[in-house]
């Protein structure tokens, strides 16, 4: 370590506070355990305000065990002081009682998140585009997938989404339509369970999107028990109603990596899968236009009356929706339109 100047060791395992202050102190280094490393990764990942939170609650909790008091502090004690805790442990204790205050307040805060949260999800707002959403286990492709499908075309609009977010990203659809492509944090084996909360926040997003992509490495030995474990989250969302029971429908299975078992023609999908190698290309232009088969198919129909000089919604109308009758009267032009959900709560909440 002191030939290649290192400055942080990671151990892939869970630490005790003692073990990482002894390591730390003897490699003379900052060192983080498994726990850690996945907390700092989902603190930069955390999108929604409750996924912020959520993390941050576990991040504390983490702190809070990692305040012990130390041998010296005991020794120190043994030795004969003239008065029962020192120094030391009287900050440990301070310290813990800032981490719990805040751990109170937290928690009401979430609170508080939750209960307006129903409000905003059938909204649907804080995008302008339906969403496809990238979920899967870690390794299975995603960003390689994200950068294949969006990378040719970076356009002026994406920008304000490719500064604020680099796991966002515009895209066209073969229909013309365009949606937003998002990431999101890969599914790791054994999570330790106290992050398994904000590991969920962390796919906040995905109960939002309008198509969900499970990316699966179909060349990994563990493939089949992956996709049981990516599922059961999803269920587990559904069950608290972070998710609506509708997520199903809304799924597509992407085989990946298919190149390493004899190209796409090798591997066969689930019914309403796609085959495909984020790698090479192929089964990319099947899976558009999948994408697309699946928006159609969640569409729903819905009717408006708009007064004639409200051009800008009738405008948005045809371009959001598929127009499917249309009557002109003098008060109003009575328009029959096929809507994603998502455009629709849109529309309905003025967008
Ligand atoms: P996390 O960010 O950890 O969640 O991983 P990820 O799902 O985003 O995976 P990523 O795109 O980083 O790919 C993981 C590894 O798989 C990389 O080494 C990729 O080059 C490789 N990979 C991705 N897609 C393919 C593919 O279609 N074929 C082959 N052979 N390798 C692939």
């Amino acid at each position: 370590m002191k030939a290649e100047n290192v400055s942080i060791v990671i151990v892939d395992a869970t630490l005790s506070p003692g073990q990482q202050r002894n390591l730390e102190r003897d490699w003379n280094c900052k060192v983080i355990d498994r726990t850690g490393l996945i907390l700092d990764i989902f603190g930069e990942r955390a999108r929604t305000k409750e996924g912020a939170l959520q993390v941050e609650l576990a991040h504390l909790d983490y702190q809070r065990s990692r305040l012990v008091r130390s041998w010296t502090h005991l020794e120190r004690q043994r030795g004969g002081f003239g008065f029962l805790g020192g120094p030391g442990e009287t900050q440990i204790e301070a310290d813990r009682r800032l981490i719990t205050d805040r751990i109170v307040r937290l928690k009401k805060e979430l609170e508080q998140v939750r209960r307006t949260r129903g409000l905003h999800r059938s909204a649907r707002s804080r995008t302008p585009l339906p969403v496809v959403a990238l979920v899967g286990y870690t390794n299975a492709g995603k960003s390689t997938l994200f950068n294949a499908l969006t990378g040719a075309e970076v356009h002026a609009q994406d920008l304000l989404f490719a500064t604020l977010d680099p796991t966002m990203r515009g895209l066209r659809l073969p229909s013309g339509r365009r949606v937003i492509l998002s990431d999101t944090v890969g599914f790791i084996s054994e999570l330790p369970t106290e992050l398994v909360a904000a590991f969920r926040a962390t796919l906040e997003e995905v109960a939002e999107a309008d198509v969900i992509l499970h990316v699966r490495d179909a060349a990994h030995p563990d493939s089949t028990a992956q996709r049981a474990d990516v599922l059961a989250v999803l269920d587990g969302m559904e069950k608290d109603g972070t998710i609506d029971a509708g997520w199903p429908a809304r799924m597509i299975e992407v085989l990946n990596k298919s190149d390493l078992l004899g190209g796409v023609s090798g591997v066969t999908p689930r019914e309403g899968g796609i085959a495909i190698s984020a790698i090479t290309g192929e089964g990319l232009p099947a899976l558009l236009t999948a994408i697309d088969a699946r928006m159609a198919a969640g569409m729903e129909q819905a009717e408006y009356a708009i007064p004639p000089e409200d051009g800008a919604r009738i405008a948005w109308l045809y371009q959001h929706g598929e127009v499917v009758k249309r009557a002109d009267a003098e008060e109003a032009i009575h328009l029959t339109v096929r809507l994603l959900p998502a455009d629709r709560a849109r529309f309905e909440h003025g967008a």
